[in-house]
């Protein structure tokens, strides 16, 4: 129990971390297509916003404490929580890195609460795998056009 809470704390401070780096990119993106990538990060956001509570809450149904301060989130995601303010298609190219490894590690904590019989928080993990597998469709599909992958 003790490795799939970690990994909990773990997926969590990530989870949080790609959305204040989301939900910053909206705000401070700029350029020609201003409003396309306005709307796909407040999009991406808006989602990732709606699953922090349920995944916090997930670890209290653990019976453990959510992790509360920045300097710890930001260390147990191995994220910067510290958002830069890169051109908007290196912003996208960000996203979909961080997007990449959510997705992966989603699947092994849902390996790991599957192992453990927690078959309510695997439904959970296996929503929000499928969550950022849409979040890659569209930040792929924006950076194909670019030639860049
Ligand atoms: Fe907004």
């Amino acid at each position: 129990m003790d490795k799939l809470l970690n990994a909990m704390k773990i997926a969590f401070a990530s989870e949080f971390a790609f959305y204040l780096k989301a939900h910053v990119f909206h705000w401070n993106v700029e350029g020609a297509d201003f409003n396309d990538f306005h709307q796909m990060f407040g999009d991406i956001y808006a989602e990732v916003y709606g699953a922090i509570d349920p995944f916090a809450e997930n670890i209290r149904k653990l019976d453990a404490y959510v992790p509360g301060k920045f300097q710890e989130m930001s260390m147990i995601s191995g994220a910067d929580i510290e958002v830069e303010v890169p051109p908007a298609m290196e912003m996208v190219a960000i996203l979909l890195d961080d997007n990449e490894k959510l997705t992966k590690l989603m699947g092994m904590v849902y390996k790991m609460a599957d192992a453990a019989g927690e078959y309510g928080l695997a439904n959970f993990l296996a929503e929000r795998q499928d969550a950022h597998r849409k979040h890659g469709w569209m930040l792929r599909a924006t950076l194909k056009q670019t030639g860049r992958i």
